[in-house]
Protein backbone atom coordinates (compact mmCIF):
# COMPACT_ATOMS: atom_id res chain seq x y z
CA UNK A 1 0.00 0.00 0.00
CA UNK A 2 1.17 3.77 -0.60
CA UNK A 3 1.80 6.52 1.67
CA UNK A 4 -0.64 9.18 2.07
CA UNK A 5 1.21 11.84 0.70
CA UNK A 6 1.56 9.61 -2.53
CA UNK A 7 -1.99 8.58 -2.66
CA UNK A 8 -3.05 12.46 -2.39
CA UNK A 9 -0.59 13.17 -5.19
CA UNK A 10 -2.02 10.22 -7.36
CA UNK A 11 -5.43 11.62 -7.11
CA UNK A 12 -4.20 14.72 -7.99
CA UNK A 13 -4.79 16.78 -5.13
CA UNK A 14 -1.13 18.78 -4.80
CA UNK A 15 2.29 17.65 -5.44
CA UNK A 16 3.59 15.37 -3.01
CA UNK A 17 5.65 17.84 -1.24
CA UNK A 18 2.72 20.28 -0.92
CA UNK A 19 0.27 17.08 0.48
CA UNK A 20 3.25 16.42 3.05
CA UNK A 21 2.16 20.60 4.27
CA UNK A 22 -1.48 19.70 4.08
CA UNK A 23 -0.99 16.53 6.16
CA UNK A 24 1.09 18.58 8.52
CA UNK A 25 -1.45 21.61 8.65
CA UNK A 26 -4.10 18.97 9.64
CA UNK A 27 -6.52 19.39 6.77
CA UNK A 28 -6.17 15.81 5.77
CA UNK A 29 -8.40 13.21 7.55
CA UNK A 30 -8.20 8.88 7.32
CA UNK A 31 -11.94 7.49 7.97
CA UNK A 32 -12.80 10.82 9.37
CA UNK A 33 -10.31 11.27 11.61
CA UNK A 34 -6.96 13.72 11.23
CA UNK A 35 -3.94 12.42 9.96
CA UNK A 36 -0.75 14.28 10.92
CA UNK A 37 1.43 10.65 10.57
CA UNK A 38 3.28 11.47 6.85
CA UNK A 39 4.64 7.81 6.51
CA UNK A 40 0.85 6.56 7.04
CA UNK A 41 0.38 3.47 4.78
CA UNK A 42 -3.36 3.89 3.12
CA UNK A 43 -5.54 0.55 3.45
CA UNK A 44 -7.23 -0.52 0.72
CA UNK A 45 -10.72 0.71 2.34
CA UNK A 46 -9.43 3.80 4.28
CA UNK A 47 -11.62 6.94 2.45
CA UNK A 48 -9.26 9.77 2.52
CA UNK A 49 -10.49 13.37 2.69
CA UNK A 50 -8.32 16.74 2.17
CA UNK A 51 -10.62 19.96 3.64
CA UNK A 52 -13.53 17.37 4.45
CA UNK A 53 -13.84 17.03 0.82
CA UNK A 54 -13.64 13.06 -0.12
CA UNK A 55 -10.85 12.70 -2.68
CA UNK A 56 -11.32 9.99 -5.24
CA UNK A 57 -7.67 8.13 -5.23
CA UNK A 58 -7.97 6.35 -8.53
CA UNK A 59 -10.11 5.85 -11.93
CA UNK A 60 -13.56 5.05 -10.40
CA UNK A 61 -14.69 1.74 -11.42
CA UNK A 62 -17.84 -0.58 -10.30
CA UNK A 63 -18.63 -4.30 -10.80
CA UNK A 64 -21.47 -6.41 -10.14
CA UNK A 65 -20.67 -9.78 -8.57
CA UNK A 66 -22.89 -13.17 -8.33
CA UNK A 67 -21.59 -13.61 -5.16
CA UNK A 68 -20.92 -17.66 -4.52
CA UNK A 69 -21.38 -19.19 -0.96
CA UNK A 70 -17.45 -19.67 0.98
CA UNK A 71 -16.23 -16.49 0.47
CA UNK A 72 -16.19 -13.29 3.10
CA UNK A 73 -17.42 -9.90 1.52
CA UNK A 74 -14.20 -7.84 2.69
CA UNK A 75 -10.95 -7.11 1.73
CA UNK A 76 -8.92 -8.94 4.00
CA UNK A 77 -9.81 -11.65 6.36
CA UNK A 78 -8.30 -12.73 9.73
CA UNK A 79 -9.27 -15.81 9.65
CA UNK A 80 -7.32 -16.23 5.79
CA UNK A 81 -10.72 -17.23 4.26
CA UNK A 82 -11.48 -16.75 0.54
CA UNK A 83 -12.78 -12.72 -0.20
CA UNK A 84 -14.75 -11.19 -3.09
CA UNK A 85 -12.16 -8.68 -3.95
CA UNK A 86 -10.06 -12.42 -4.89
CA UNK A 87 -12.74 -13.36 -6.96
CA UNK A 88 -11.86 -10.19 -9.06
CA UNK A 89 -8.28 -10.41 -8.89
CA UNK A 90 -7.82 -8.89 -12.57
CA UNK A 91 -9.17 -6.02 -11.20
CA UNK A 92 -5.74 -3.34 -10.79
CA UNK A 93 -7.74 -0.62 -9.02
CA UNK A 94 -8.56 -1.44 -4.62
CA UNK A 95 -11.83 -1.96 -4.95
CA UNK A 96 -14.10 -3.05 -1.84
CA UNK A 97 -17.62 -4.22 -1.12
CA UNK A 98 -20.45 -2.20 -0.92
CA UNK A 99 -22.18 -3.39 2.36
CA UNK A 100 -21.74 -7.07 3.10
CA UNK A 101 -23.22 -10.14 2.35
CA UNK A 102 -22.65 -13.45 4.71
CA UNK A 103 -20.22 -16.08 4.17
CA UNK A 104 -23.05 -18.55 3.57
CA UNK A 105 -25.45 -15.74 1.12
CA UNK A 106 -25.12 -15.77 -2.59
CA UNK A 107 -26.25 -12.98 -5.02
CA UNK A 108 -25.78 -9.49 -6.09
CA UNK A 109 -22.68 -7.41 -4.97
CA UNK A 110 -21.41 -4.42 -5.66
CA UNK A 111 -17.64 -3.47 -5.51
CA UNK A 112 -16.29 -0.22 -6.45
CA UNK A 113 -13.05 2.10 -5.74
CA UNK A 114 -15.54 5.08 -5.26
CA UNK A 115 -15.92 5.61 -1.30
CA UNK A 116 -18.38 8.58 -1.85
CA UNK A 117 -20.52 6.41 -3.67
CA UNK A 118 -20.27 3.52 -1.70
CA UNK A 119 -21.17 5.58 1.42
CA UNK A 120 -24.01 6.36 0.04
CA UNK A 121 -25.20 3.52 -1.34
CA UNK A 122 -25.01 2.10 2.52
CA UNK A 123 -26.43 5.45 4.31
CA UNK A 124 -30.03 4.33 5.81
CA UNK A 125 -30.76 7.82 4.48
CA UNK A 126 -31.12 6.76 0.45
CA UNK A 127 -32.32 3.45 1.35
CA UNK A 128 -31.74 1.56 -1.67
CA UNK A 129 -34.03 -1.76 -1.79
CA UNK A 130 -32.63 -5.33 -1.26
CA UNK A 131 -34.77 -8.04 -2.40
CA UNK A 132 -33.99 -11.24 -1.10
CA UNK A 133 -34.71 -15.21 -1.51
CA UNK A 134 -35.01 -16.76 1.88
CA UNK A 135 -35.23 -20.58 2.43
CA UNK A 136 -36.90 -20.75 6.14
CA UNK A 137 -37.99 -23.73 8.26
CA UNK A 138 -40.92 -23.97 9.10
CA UNK A 139 -44.41 -23.03 7.40
CA UNK A 140 -44.66 -19.30 7.00
CA UNK A 141 -48.10 -18.03 7.61
CA UNK A 142 -49.89 -14.94 6.39
CA UNK A 143 -49.66 -13.37 10.03
CA UNK A 144 -45.72 -13.95 10.04
CA UNK A 145 -45.59 -11.72 6.21
CA UNK A 146 -47.70 -9.14 7.98
CA UNK A 147 -45.39 -9.31 10.88
CA UNK A 148 -42.82 -8.78 8.64
CA UNK A 149 -44.56 -5.75 6.40
CA UNK A 150 -45.25 -4.21 10.48
CA UNK A 151 -41.42 -4.48 11.27
CA UNK A 152 -39.91 -7.17 13.59
CA UNK A 153 -38.27 -6.74 17.05
CA UNK A 154 -34.40 -7.53 17.20
CA UNK A 155 -31.59 -6.43 18.87
CA UNK A 156 -33.96 -4.56 21.05
CA UNK A 157 -34.80 -2.51 17.73
CA UNK A 158 -38.04 -2.73 15.53
CA UNK A 159 -37.21 -2.76 11.72
CA UNK A 160 -38.68 -0.82 9.20
CA UNK A 161 -41.42 -2.36 7.21
CA UNK A 162 -40.50 -4.95 4.66
CA UNK A 163 -42.35 -6.30 1.66
CA UNK A 164 -43.04 -9.97 1.63
CA UNK A 165 -44.32 -12.50 -0.45
CA UNK A 166 -44.44 -16.62 0.83
CA UNK A 167 -43.45 -18.75 -2.83
CA UNK A 168 -43.45 -22.03 -2.10
CA UNK A 169 -43.96 -24.42 1.04
CA UNK A 170 -41.88 -27.78 1.08
CA UNK A 171 -44.27 -29.89 3.00
CA UNK A 172 -41.44 -32.76 2.75
CA UNK A 173 -38.77 -30.61 4.00
CA UNK A 174 -40.81 -28.42 5.81
CA UNK A 175 -39.06 -25.30 4.29
CA UNK A 176 -40.92 -22.53 3.35
CA UNK A 177 -39.22 -19.79 0.29
CA UNK A 178 -39.87 -16.64 0.96
CA UNK A 179 -38.83 -13.07 -1.11
CA UNK A 180 -38.11 -10.57 1.34
CA UNK A 181 -37.33 -6.77 0.35
CA UNK A 182 -36.35 -4.30 2.60
CA UNK A 183 -34.59 -1.16 2.87
CA UNK A 184 -31.96 -1.30 6.04
CA UNK A 185 -28.82 -2.98 5.73
CA UNK A 186 -27.71 -4.10 9.26
CA UNK A 187 -25.53 -6.94 10.07
CA UNK A 188 -27.51 -10.10 9.41
CA UNK A 189 -30.40 -8.28 9.10
CA UNK A 190 -32.61 -11.20 7.29
CA UNK A 191 -31.64 -13.63 9.26
CA UNK A 192 -32.27 -11.73 12.24
CA UNK A 193 -35.81 -10.71 11.14
CA UNK A 194 -36.55 -13.93 10.37
CA UNK A 195 -35.15 -15.58 13.55
CA UNK A 196 -37.45 -13.17 15.34
CA UNK A 197 -40.45 -14.81 13.45
CA UNK A 198 -39.39 -18.24 14.67
CA UNK A 199 -38.37 -19.18 11.40
CA UNK A 200 -34.41 -19.13 10.96
CA UNK A 201 -32.47 -18.96 7.31
CA UNK A 202 -31.23 -22.26 5.94
CA UNK A 203 -30.64 -20.58 3.08
CA UNK A 204 -30.27 -16.62 1.76
CA UNK A 205 -29.74 -15.22 -1.46
CA UNK A 206 -29.87 -11.45 -2.64
CA UNK A 207 -31.87 -10.90 -6.12
CA UNK A 208 -31.80 -7.44 -6.39
CA UNK A 209 -29.83 -4.59 -5.08
CA UNK A 210 -32.14 -1.53 -6.35
CA UNK A 211 -32.21 -1.81 -10.18
CA UNK A 212 -29.35 -4.33 -10.20
CA UNK A 213 -29.40 -8.10 -10.86
CA UNK A 214 -27.05 -11.03 -11.69
CA UNK A 215 -29.83 -12.65 -13.82
CA UNK A 216 -28.02 -14.75 -16.53
CA UNK A 217 -24.78 -14.71 -14.55
CA UNK A 218 -23.53 -17.72 -13.29
CA UNK A 219 -22.16 -17.84 -9.60
CA UNK A 220 -18.74 -16.16 -9.07
CA UNK A 221 -19.10 -14.29 -12.28
CA UNK A 222 -18.45 -10.49 -12.23
CA UNK A 223 -18.95 -7.59 -14.79
CA UNK A 224 -17.98 -4.24 -14.96
CA UNK A 225 -21.04 -2.14 -14.52
CA UNK A 226 -22.42 -0.20 -17.79
CA UNK A 227 -21.86 3.35 -17.55
CA UNK A 228 -26.15 4.11 -17.49
CA UNK A 229 -25.79 1.46 -14.42
CA UNK A 230 -23.69 3.99 -12.63
CA UNK A 231 -25.23 7.06 -13.39
CA UNK A 232 -28.84 5.15 -12.36
CA UNK A 233 -26.49 4.05 -9.24
CA UNK A 234 -25.48 7.35 -8.80
CA UNK A 235 -29.62 9.26 -9.37
CA UNK A 236 -30.67 6.71 -6.21
CA UNK A 237 -28.66 8.32 -4.03
CA UNK A 238 -28.95 12.32 -6.00
CA UNK A 239 -32.30 12.66 -5.62
CA UNK A 240 -32.39 12.78 -2.11
CA UNK A 241 -29.60 15.19 -1.34
N1 LIG B 1 -29.15 -10.31 5.68
C1 LIG B 1 -28.49 -11.35 6.23
O1 LIG B 1 -28.90 -11.86 7.27
N2 LIG B 1 -27.41 -11.80 5.62
C2 LIG B 1 -26.93 -11.29 4.46
O2 LIG B 1 -25.92 -11.76 3.94
C3 LIG B 1 -27.63 -10.21 3.89
C4 LIG B 1 -28.74 -9.74 4.53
Amino acid sequence: MDRLQKVMAHAGIASRRKSESMIEEGRVKVNGKVMKELGYQVKRHDTISVDDVPIQKEKPVYFLLNKPRGVVSTVDDPKNRDTVVQLLQEVEERIYPVGRLDYDTTGVLLLTNDGELANKLMHPKYSVEKTYIAKVNGRMTREDVMHLEKGVVFDKVKSAPAKARIIDYDRKRDISTVELTIHEGKNHQVKKMMQAIKHPVEKLTRTHYGFLTVEGMQSGVWRELKQFEVNKLKQLVDEED
